[in-house]
């Protein structure tokens, strides 16, 4: 539709028709699967009023929001389609590893494909757009929506936003394609304690410096929508925070997309204090150009007494009003409402062996090597014992994959199974939760996976068939609802009857491989000493079974790296790689060594830093030269370096470059990722490499908030990880 056009309708709409709009339901309300996971109460909303919706959450399925969609426009004077939205965080029906393992693949082009998958499944059933990236950056493993990040860092997480934003919008072909709205805006990983849905309060030199620049990457990169985060910024909730959407997204970004509340989070900012009831809450939303209440009773029932009685503009309600139609209008929902959804489509591109693949592909890459000591990989004739809670279970696809197909999930006996010829495997136990206190989730997942098999009460290392084992591979790990929304835990030590198992394996005097299923960092100290191997495996999705049995026997060489620190222990949260420098740093100052920046009784290092991983294959870096000394603000730099692999075996490195700026105007991190290339290199290759920093390598925020390049000297690291120690150092004036 022609602008001109889209406008004649605007202004023929009622202002009930309007508010219409400008509210979310979710599919209860329209007969469908009820999926969306928040407090759920009666909202107060007539039939009329649901007649009038402009968006529908969490349905999906083409011959639900087919049959939903065409009932809409029977009832909907103007026939304006309804928009379906839902949470496509990681995979639709096929799932992608979560998105800390998305994060450990390092491998930009990759994410864009495999996101362009999972908008191609969600679109051929009905879904026009995805509640992803969600970019929230994350510092604190206690926080369970850690699982829904790519990392702890700003430069790391920018790539992946543009990555995924660009993978689901495609150019936006109907039918292939999702629009994005990214999340969780803003700062919502910095919630005190980790405690999900607590305060966020920083500088704004802090919010500007580490947290705000993914979530630019993802608008840049073209991210039609925005959904605002449940915490406050400067004592304000973000989705009354006016500075924040209007002055700073809309004004000064020059967004002009449409800005969606999170779950309830226009009536929660009564609870949270800010408004005193829904209607102050509505004009506090709306005001700040929040444009969709999603799954509230506030703007249906508040606005139009908020206009009449004139308390209220009516040009907020307007310019809302258009940036949503806009956005049906770029979807095409007026000249196809279905946007080319049908069951054949769904056939034909939900989970097929292709999509499958994609998944496995990603997975491959995802899954960290942390530990190996020379047993890895294995012989596939080796005699195996697969042991643990995670050694037969389909549930490896964490909470945020809601719509995942189970019965295609590949576990991880039936990937071991098809990779070594010898196994023996045991269940001998379960993970100790109580779905029921999961709530909804909890208790579709029980539906789902009804126990059909006791505990067994012999343990598999008593029994003679295990005296000839070779190897025990031992799965340990968090239930999928430990981690995820509402997930947030003070204790990451694995469950203590893990332990036992743990314990009684090593025991056994066999060799220990540990592979551990986690949305996020856990407390593994032992377990990591303890073992002979370690693999992390995340969640890793549908193809999980296969791709973590593939690194077991070598046929895939792991590459995955770390995208957040292995906190030691909870009392060193926060932990990451690019803290700022402080006036007494540990072992390079003048005091003594007790009054310095350390704990007593733990190091400052993580157990596992920012970009660590392992191969099966040993590289080099040599050579690496930049191609100047001296160089002008402004200027680019290329590096160029030989990557050298010593091993007979294929394999990837990642080759991350690191910035340290030795004196700013303001403090500086005592280490900066600004780029990184992820190398594909055969074995006893040498490569030469050549990698390009611009000036955003060297930029920061000052004190005034600008962003600024300043003079001075800067060490450029070349490394396989944050750790990296040998730099060059260079003048910039
Ligand atoms: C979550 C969002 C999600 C929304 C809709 C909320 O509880 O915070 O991430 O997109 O629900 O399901």
């Amino acid at each position: 539709m022609n602008k001109t056009d889209l406008k004649t309708l605007m202004d023929s709409l009622t202002l009930d028709e309007k508010i219409g709009q400008l509210v979310q339901l979710s599919g209860e309300f329209f007969q469908g699967q009820e999926l969306s996971i928040g407090p759920s109460s009666k909202l107060g909303i007539n039939q009329d009023q649901i007649n009038n919706v402009g968006s529908v959450l969490n349905v999906s399925g083409a011959e639900m929001t087919r049959k939903i969609q065409e009932k809409h426009l029977e009832t909907s004077r103007h026939k304006i389609p309804l928009i379906f939205m839902g949470d496509l965080v990681y995979g639709f029906k096929t799932v992608l590893p979560s998105p800390m393992g998305i994060g450990s693949t390092w491998n930009r082009g990759l994410v864009e494909s495999a996101y362009k998958m999972i908008a191609n499944e969600g679109s051929a059933s009905g879904v026009h757009v995805t509640f992803s990236p969600m970019v929230d950056l994350v510092r604190d493993p206690r926080w369970g929506r850690v699982l829904e990040s790519t990392g702890e860092d700003v430069y790391l997480n920018g790539e992946y936003a543009r990555a995924m934003v660009k993978g689901f919008q495609n150019d936006f072909e109907p039918g292939t394609s999702m629009a994005a709205c990214v999340k969780h805006f803003a700062a919502y990983g910095a919630g005190e304690g980790g405690r999900d849905y607590n305060t966020v309060d920083m500088s704004r030199w802090r919010l500007m410096t580490d947290q705000l620049p993914a979530y630019k990457a993802a608008i840049d990169a073209g991210s039609k929508l925005v959904m605002t985060s449940f915490n406050t910024i400067e004592g304000v909730p973000a989705t009354g925070n006016k500075w924040l959407m209007k002055d700073l997204l809309r004004d000064e970004w020059g967004f002009e997309g449409v800005v969606i509340s999170d779950y309830a989070a226009v009536f929660e900012l009564i609870p949270h204090g800010v408004a005193k009831d829904e209607k102050e809450a509505t004009k506090m939303a709306l005001e700040a150009t929040v444009d969709i209440d999603m799954k509230t009773s506030c703007y249906v029932n508040n606005t139009k007494e908020l206009i009449e009685s004139g308390e209220l503009d009516i040009q907020v309600l307007d310019d809302s009003v258009w940036r949503v139609l806009c956005l049906k209008n770029e979807l095409g929902l007026f000249e196809d409402p279905y946007r080319e959804a049908s069951i054949e489509r769904e056939k034909a591109q939900v989970l097929t062996q292709e999509n499958l693949d994609v998944s496995k592909q990603i997975a491959d890459e995802s899954i960290v090597l942390l530990k190996n000591e020379g047993i890895l990989p294995l012989d596939k004739d080796s005699k195996v014992a697969l042991v643990g809670p995670f050694a037969d279970s389909r549930l490896v696809t964490g909470m945020w994959a809601i719509n995942a197909d189970y019965a295609s999930v590949v576990t991880l006996k039936q990937g071991v199974e098809k990779n070594f010829t010898n196994v023996i495997h045991s269940d001998e136990i379960e993970i100790k939760e109580d779905l029921e206190e999961f709530g909804a989730m909890g208790k579709m997942l029980l539906s789902q996976f009804k126990k059909d098999k006791p505990e067994s009460e012999v343990s598999i290392f008593d029994t003679e068939e295990f005296e000839d084992r070779d190897v025990i591979v031992l799965t340990l790990g968090e239930h999928i609802l430990s981690s995820g929304e509402g997930g947030s835990r003070t204790n990451l030590d694995l469950e203590n009857h893990q332990m036992e198992l743990f314990r009684k394996a090593k025991q056994t005097g066999k060799p220990v491989v540990t592979i551990i299923y986690s949305g996020r960092p856990l407390i593994v100290d032992e377990v990591v000493k303890e073992s002979d191997a370690v693999i992390w495996a995340w969640y890793p999705g549908s193809r999980g079974g296969d791709a973590v049995a593939e690194i077991l026997n070598g046929t895939t060489n792991p590459s995955g790296r770390l995208s957040m620190s292995f906190p030691i222990n909870v009392g060193q949260i926060p932990v990451y790689y690019n803290h700022f420098a402080t006036g007494r740093p540990f072992g390079s100052t003048s005091h003594s060594e007790r009054f310095v920046s350390r704990y007593l009784d733990t190091p400052n290092e993580p157990l596992f830093a920012f970009g660590e991983g392992l191969s099966y294959h040993q590289s080099e870096i040599k050579n690496v030269k930049l191609d100047k000394e001296s160089y002008k603000i402004g200027d680019s730099i290329e590096i160029t370096l030989d990557l050298i692999n010593h091993s007979d075996r294929d394999g990837q490195d990642t080759i991350q470059v690191y910035v340290k700026d030795h004196v700013g105007s303001v403090v500086r991190p005592v280490k900066q990722l600004v780029n990184f290339e992820k190398v594909a290199i055969s074995a006893n290759e040498t490569k030469s490499i050549s990698i390009t920093l611009d000036q955003d390598a060297f930029s920061m925020i000052n004190a005034q908030l600008e962003t600024v390049i300043e003079p001075g000297e800067f060490t450029i690291y070349v490394g396989f990880d944050s750790k990296v120690e040998e730099g060059i150092t260079i003048e910039m004036n």
